[in-house]
């Protein structure tokens, strides 16, 4: 089966980053995850924590519905300029540059991508908290097979307030997806 090609915006966003060297893009099995999440989202806001160079983003912007937004941040001065030259045309994305937890002001989020380890390892509750009831949650860079014993993977697995599930993007990386109760 021949897969749909990379939209455009991501593969702008992709050149930008081998042409900087910036290695921790999204593969393109969590991009179209998002893709097919963002396009169920209308009239909606969603989020990503940790824009780097903008290609979860590009995923997002390329399926996101004209009633819906996106807003992004990136901790990196650069980055964040970068991204938000990528994404001036679109006047329903935003590039903001600051720390994740300015997105408190931003909230709540209907599909929230947590792409930076801060809110995924050490911030668990506060990164939920972002969610309105009912709303998505992805964490990508798993590993295919849930090692025994992979504490962060199962503090999002085993949350009270999530109903979670994994997903394989490949055959070698898995996404951890939930559902805000
Ligand atoms: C894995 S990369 C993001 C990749 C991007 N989401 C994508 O899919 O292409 C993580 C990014 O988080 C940024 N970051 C690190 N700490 C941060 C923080 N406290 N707040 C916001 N962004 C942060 C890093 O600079 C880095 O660019």
């Amino acid at each position: 089966m021949t897969r749909p090609q990379l939209p455009p915006l991501v593969r702008e966003a992709m050149a930008a980053a081998a042409g900087s060297g910036f290695t921790q893009s999204c593969s393109a099995g969590i991009g179209r995850l998002l893709q097919v999440l963002t396009a169920g989202v209308r009239n909606g806001c969603i989020g990503e924590l940790g824009t780097g160079s903008g290609v979860g983003s590009a995923w997002i912007a390329s399926a996101l519905d004209p009633t819906s937004e996106l807003v992004t941040v990136e901790l990196d001065e650069g980055l964040a300029l970068r991204a938000a030259g990528l994404f001036a045309d679109l006047g329903n994305v935003t590039a903001l540059e600051g720390d994740w937890s300015v997105m408190v002001h931003r909230a709540p989020f209907d599909l929230l991508f947590c792409d930076t380890v801060s809110p995924k390892r050490d911030q668990i509750d506060a990164t939920i908290s972002l969610l309105s009831p009912g709303a998505t949650i992805v964490l990508d860079d798993y590993t295919g097979l849930a090692p025994v014993g992979d504490t962060e993977r199962d503090a999002w697995l085993l949350h009270p307030h999530l109903v979670t599930t994994e997903v394989l993007v490949s055959a070698t990386e898995a996404a951890v997806v939930g559902v805000r109760r």
